[in-house]
This record gives C-alpha cells, structure tokens and sequence, in this order.
C-alpha cells in the first residue's frame, strides 16, 4: 500500500474511567496479548505506518508498544484528555498522507479483513469520510453511539448524549475511520465541545461531512469483530471469544480438547497434531507443545517447550523449561526456570526441580526438589531427595553422574559430585564427593537390642500409671 495513500492514528491516551481498575485498560491482555498491540500488529502487517496517541498512563502505555515488536512506531501526547476529537486533533503535525485512518485502542477483535473492506470502500466510492458500523441487538449496544440516519443525512449520537427522542436503531460506531487529510485539516479543528460532556467527539466529524454533502460511506461488519473494550466485563467478554477462535484453529489442526470452554490458551502458542489438552489447562504465550503429546486437566504451562508423545499429568507447573520427547511429568510436579528433562525422563508426584537438568531415562519419582543439579543418563533419584543447593549466601551445584543411584530420603550437601555408577545408602546426608561405582553411606549405624522391647513397654507402662494415681490425689486434695 503505497504510504502517501494512508498513515493511521490509534488512539490510546483515554483515562479507562468505566474501567474501574485504575490502570490503563489498554494495557491488559486479551489471550496474553496487552489490548493496545491488537490494532498496532493488525496495521504493520497490512504495512500502515502508525502513531499511537498516549496520555493517561503514558509510560506505561508506550513501554508495552514498544515492546510488542513492532518496528518504527510513532507517539504523540495528548496531555489533556479532551476527547476522541481532541485526541486526533493532537496528531495534527504528524499528517503527511492523503486519508488519516483513525482506530480506537481499544477493538481489539478487529481483523485486517475489516480495515482492507473499508479501504476499498473508501476508494471506490471517492468518499470523504467512510466508518466501519456493525448492528447489536442486546444490551451491550447502550455503551456504543448509534448510527442515525435521517433525511439522507448521516450522524452518531453518543450513548451519553440520548435525549429518549432520537430514532435509534441497532447500528453502532465502532470507532474505526478513514478521513481525507484535506478535510481534516478544515473542520477537526473547528468542532467543538459537546455541551453535555465537555469532550470533543470525533464522531461530529461525520455529522459535519454529511451536512456539508461530503460522501460519507459505511461498512457493516460484524458485532463481535468491532467490540470495544470499556469495562471490565466487556474484557471478559472479548477474551472468551479470541480464545474460542484460538481453540477453533487448533481443533481444526488436529488438537483434542476434553471441554474446550475451559481452557486458557494465549496466543503465540503451538500445539502438534494428535496432542490432547484436559479441561482447566492454561497454556501460555510463548508455550511449545509437540505431536501426540497429553496435557491433562489442570496444568499451567508457560513459556516453555514440550516435545512430541509427552504426558503431563494432572496438576503440574511448568514454567520456561523443556521437556524432551517421550518424557513423563505429574501429577502435581512443579518445574522452574531452567528445567530441562531429556528425551523418556519421568518426574513424578510433588517434584520440584529449578535449574537443573536430568538427563536420558532418568527418573525421579517422588517428593523431591533438585535444584541446581546436572544429572546424567539412567540415574534414579530416589523418594525424598533434597538437593541442598543454597547455604544462606550461594546456590551450589550437585552434579550426578550416568547411572547413579540415589537412594530413598538422600540430603545431597551442595556443591558435591556423585560419581558414575555410584549408590548412596537410603537416609544418607552426602557432604563429600563420592567417586565413581562407590557404594557412600553417610547415616548413623544401626544398633538391635535383642529382647529391649519388651523391657521399654513395662517400663512405660508403670510411669503411665504413677501419672493416673498422681492425678487422683491431686483431685482429692482440690475437693478438700
Ligand atoms: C467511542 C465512540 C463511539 C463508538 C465507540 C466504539 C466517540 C466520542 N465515541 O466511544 O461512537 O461507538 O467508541 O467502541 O469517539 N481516547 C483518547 N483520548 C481521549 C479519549 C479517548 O485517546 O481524550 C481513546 C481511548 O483510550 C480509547 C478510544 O479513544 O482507546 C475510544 O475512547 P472511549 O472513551 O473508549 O470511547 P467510547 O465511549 O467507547
Ligand atoms: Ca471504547
């Protein structure tokens, strides 16, 4: 699209009054994604350069479009929040193309397929001003300004301004314009503020073309495409069916959902073919999950990469790790930054493991947490393992070795090294190195005493029953 045809205009300085949380709407997320970059990303792959106006929260605004990966964005302050008007009034210097295309910041639903369906309308029609318009019969329309269209004459009443005598129907504004620049440069700035509010409403700048016989011309759309984003519930709302539209993709790549209506999956994920995901699974941004791999209910996984023929078990966290094919993870594991699990590794029930590494066939199993531990091929990590990685100051590196064997309720001291081959005796406290195929023993030694039991059992008896006489005579001498 050549440049001089087009520049667009997102507006995203508005205070996000209704939206109660005190925080710029435009910068919560819809699917992992913060609002504000849904219409940034949709115009730089239609390759429309783009100023966004901030206001309200700036910084904030701006460090999240600067972060979205989008190249050459330009910013604008509105520093009063007049209005939509006033907002598009402030990019007044940064015009240098023909038509002005103007998107709130907050649709984020909006596809490309909606925007080249107004350029095209536009052009074809020589208008001077063309809007997208959308109809909405529930009650969600009330928050929307109405299309109204009397006597060939076009205009928008804000939900704010009804007066109960306008003739409204069911189509809304969806705050997406195209604008010739020529007569932009007239009239934006001759609007002025409406008397009810005090704003200054882009919106007059429809009401003025058509009073002028300007060509104003239309698109319709649909609703749930062009739903803008005031109030907490309408974000509810948007994100359930950008998730449904997620999960329809992946469905019809070959991915099983058990109820698909509750599962969390953020956008920039992928899942292979034949890949299972259970109900109340959240899957976040930036997540790999392979072939024929079984995410069962309840886990939450980010940022992390999951091989092919996989199996998560129910109730694990997986966060910024890597999970090799064929390896076996759950129910109830927790995996930190920097796990890796090589290819048909098992980790079982309430295992923790932060920055560590286990490698081929190996296992742990049970109640464990293996932290800053390397761990070779084929080891056994026995029940209630502790890597004692952290001394108060530093963390500290355990290195196992292929084919150790560490056994039941082991305290690995850190830093310590446990040999090729080696074993270490169930209950052991492993402060030193041990050398490769060595059998370490680190426990106090057993003793029996032959025949002691029976001898304890009287002996405890007779002192529980001094303490029942002592008690009575106690209660005696209170009666007394
Ligand atoms: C606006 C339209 C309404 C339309 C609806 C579609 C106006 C007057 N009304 O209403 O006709 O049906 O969008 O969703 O435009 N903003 C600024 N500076 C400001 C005020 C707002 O940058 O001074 C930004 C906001 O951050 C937001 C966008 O403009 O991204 C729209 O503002 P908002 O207050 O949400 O307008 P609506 O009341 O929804
Ligand atoms: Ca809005």
């Amino acid at each position: 699209m050549a440049t001089s045809f087009i520049q667009a205009i997102v507006l995203a300085a508005g205070e996000s009054t209704r939206f109660g949380t005190k925080i710029s709407k435009l910068s919560f997320s819809i699917c992992g994604e913060p609002m504000v970059t849904y219409p940034i990303k949709l115009l730089f792959r239609l390759k429309i350069k783009t100023t966004v106006v901030i206001g309200f929260q700036e910084k904030i605004v701006k460090e999240i479009v600067e972060n979205c990966e989008v190249p050459n964005i330009s910013f604008i302050e509105q520093k009063e929040r007049l209005g939509t008007g006033h907002a598009l009034l402030c990019t007044k210097n940064s015009w240098n193309s023909e038509n002005i295309l103007v998107l709130n910041g907050d649709i984020p639903l909006i596809s490309q397929k909606i925007i080249l369906a107004l350029l095209k309308k536009h052009k074809n029609s020589n208008a001077t001003l063309s809007f997208v318009t959308a109809n909405c019969v529930s009650a969600a329309s009330s928050n929307y300004g109405r299309v109204i269209e009397e006597e060939g004459k076009i205009s928008i009443v804000e939900a704010r301004n009804f007066t109960g005598k306008e003739k409204i129907g069911q189509l809304v504004n969806a705050g997406v314009y195209l604008v010739k620049r020529k007569f932009l440069d007239k009239v934006l700035q001759k609007i002025k503020p409406n008397e009810k509010t005090g704003e200054i409403y882009i919106t007059e700048l429809i009401r003025h073309a058509s009073e002028n016989g300007e060509k104003v011309s239309t698109t319709l759309e649909p609703f749930d495409s062009i739903r803008g984003i005031n109030t907490l519930r309408e974000l509810l709302e948007a994100e359930k069916i950008k998730r449904s539209e997620i999960i329809s993709t992946f469905m019809e790549n070959g991915v099983r959902f058990a109820s698909a209506q509750n599962v969390c999956i953020d956008l920039d994920v992928s899942i292979g073919a034949n890949s299972f995901v259970g109900s109340n699974t959240t899957i976040l941004k930036g997540t790999r999950i392979g072939e024929n791999s079984t995410i069962f209910g309840s886990s939450i996984i980010s940022q992390s990469r999951i091989g092919n023929d996989t199996k998560i078990l129910p109730f694990s966290v997986i966060e910024n790790s890597e999970i090799c094919e064929n390896a076996t993870v759950g129910p109830f594991a927790h995996l930190r930054t920097g796990t890796i699990l090589e290819k048909n590794s098992l980790v079982g029930n309430f295992v923790e493991i932060k920055k560590s590494t286990l490698g081929e066939n190996s296992k742990a199993k049970h109640l464990s947490y293996l932290g800053d531990t390397e761990i070779g091929k084929n080891v056994n990590i026995g029940a209630g393992t502790i890597t004692c990685n952290y001394d108060g100051f530093n963390k500290n590196k355990t290195l196992i070795e292929d084919g150790a064997f560490i056994g039941t309720n082991n305290a690995l001291v850190a830093p310590v090294t446990i040999g090729k081959g080696s074993i270490t005796a169930a209950g052991s406290v492993i402060t030193k190195d041990v050398p490769d195929n060595t059998l370490a023993i680190a426990r106090e030694r057993q003793t029996n005493k032959e025949g002691y039991a029976k001898k304890i059992r009287e002996k405890l008896k007779k002192k529980s029953k001094n303490t029942v006489i002592c008690a009575t005579k106690e209660k005696k001498l209170e009666q007394e």
